[in-house]
């Protein structure tokens, strides 16, 4: 039956690990699209939710004819998705939008790149025809994030009839960064874009971003551009909290700190975090302020995220290396100043979340970044947030945060030390309105503020 709204997103709800015996076991992937879009589709059962095969255990899934409801998983051929995801969707258009490269040697646009575009145009494509194939007359389509830019405008060319809207779950590059691109490349990048009718963004920044590389297309069509700040949903998150698993875990997370105070993060280990510059930070709290050695542990999930780029599993291991460093440095008979959790482990993160004094969320760049709103809601004894300035969530939560310059090691450093010594009432106050804001929109509302907003255009 054809459906009334789909969404579309390179990764689904779940994806396929294949276990030892051949079995196909089911697991939730991380990042903030994943969250917000499970949360909100929740609600919404007749939604379609169409996503890519990530892998070949994906794919053999496919071909086993195993799926949840309300999903449709696309096989696509693994050089292609390879060449789409890998290549110019994670080492190309993330690392414009976040300003990520070094650019005395990257970005490179030769013929291998060539090849791969190439690749994300199919990949693209074969989400058009897709959605284009299951959509009733007259559909909302909710496209997803930075992997289906050309999605928008191949699927208004094969069904004119549609709603289609385009949501961006990164921050837009600036037109300085997105001028690196070859000129027609980025001409096509933008006019795929252009093909919905509404373009959601986390923030109004990068809303703006895109608008003003948008300019510079010539008669094109103008989509509405708009802002949805997403949320958490504080209810749901408690009780995940909260769940006997979670109990458990706090228990063994509190004996192993002790009576330290606790400094936690939680992230995919990826780039644009700046885990690195995170430690260098808490390095310089504990060579600067010796008063904190043996009175504070730095909790830190680092879990494991795109490892098949060479840059990411370096990334992996100097976090690794560095808190190994400050272990040893400063670590004693009964005191470890980092724990660090490489795991992609939920309870562990919300037993963190419940246990945290201070959350550490500095990216040099990120989208919204939701784990900046969930502490607040979850932590027990209120939460001092250090929060840098290039997050998205720092345009809603900037006030009651202790806001850093997200390259400034010492500053963070200083900022970790005012949070460590903030009186607990004004700690408790703090938190409560970060609560308050990072609830505003919840995933639920998200969504259905842009479906009506997309039926009503
Ligand atoms: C970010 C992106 C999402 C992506 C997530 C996890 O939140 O905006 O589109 O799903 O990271 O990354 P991955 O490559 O594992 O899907």
């Amino acid at each position: 039956m054809a459906s009334q709204v789909l969404v579309a997103a390179n990764r689904g709800p779940l994806s396929y690990a294949l276990a030892a015996d051949g079995t196909l076991g089911a697991r939730r992937g991380g990042g903030g699209l994943v969250s917000g879009l499970s949360a909100a589709l929740a609600e919404q059962p007749d939604t379609l939710w169409i996503c890519a095969a990530l892998g070949e255990a994906d794919r053999e899934a496919v071909r086993r004819g195993l799926s949840e409801p309300g999903v449709r998983m696309l096989e696509i051929d693994g050089t292609v998705y390879d060449d789409a995801y890998n290549g110019i969707a994670n080492s190309v258009l993330w690392f414009l939008h976040h300003g990520l490269y070094e650019v005395p040697r990257a970005p490179v646009f030769d013929a291998e790149f060539r090849r791969q575009w190439d690749s994300y145009r199919t990949y693209n494509r074969t989400f058009a025809q897709a959605l284009a194939a299951e959509a009733a007359d007259g559909a909302a389509v909710l496209i997803q994030d930075y992997h289906l830019s050309l999605a928008p405008g191949m699927l208004r060319e094969l069904r004119p009839d549609l709603r289609i809207a385009h949501f961006t779950h990164t921050p837009w590059a600036t037109p300085e960064y997105l001028r690196m691109l070859p000129s027609d490349v980025r001409e096509e990048l933008l006019r795929g874009m252009l093909g919905a009718d509404r373009l959601g963004f986390h923030t109004a920044a990068w809303a703006a971003a895109f608008t003003e590389c948008a300019q510079a297309v010539e008669s094109a069509r103008r989509p509405e551009v708009a802002v949805y700040p997403l949320g958490v949903d504080a209810d749901e998150l408690r009780a995940l909290a909260h769940r006997p698993e979670v109990n458990d875990r706090l228990a063994s997370l509190r004996a192993e700190v002790g009576d330290c105070r606790t400094i936690v993060r939680v992230d995919r280990t990826e780039l644009s975090k700046n885990i690195v510059r995170g430690l260098l930070a808490y390095r310089e709290l504990l060579a600067g302020r010796p008063e904190w050695r043996g009175r504070v542990v730095h909790l830190a999930s680092a879990y494991p995220s795109r490892q098949d780029l060479a840059v990411y599993r370096t990334y992996t291991a100097a976090v690794a290396e560095l808190a190994e460093e400050i272990n040893a440095e400063f670590g004693t008979a009964d005191w470890q100043p980092v724990h660090v959790s490489v795991k992609d482990d939920f309870v562990r993160s919300l037993a963190a979340y419940r246990l945290a004094d201070v959350a550490l969320v500095n990216p040099v760049r990120d989208g919204m970044n939701l784990v900046a709103k969930e502490i607040p809601v979850v932590s027990e004894a209120g939460c001092a947030l250090v929060l840098s300035t290039g997050a998205g969530a720092y345009d809603e939560l900037r006030r009651d945060a202790l806001t850093v310059n997200p390259y400034d090691v010492s500053e963070t450093a200083e900022a970790l030390h005012q949070a460590l010594s903030m009186p607990p009432e004004e700690r408790t106050e703090r938190t409560k309105r970060l609560a308050t804001a990072a609830t505003a929109l919840p995933p639920a509302a998200w969504f259905t503020a842009q479906l009506t907003d997309l039926r009503g255009s």
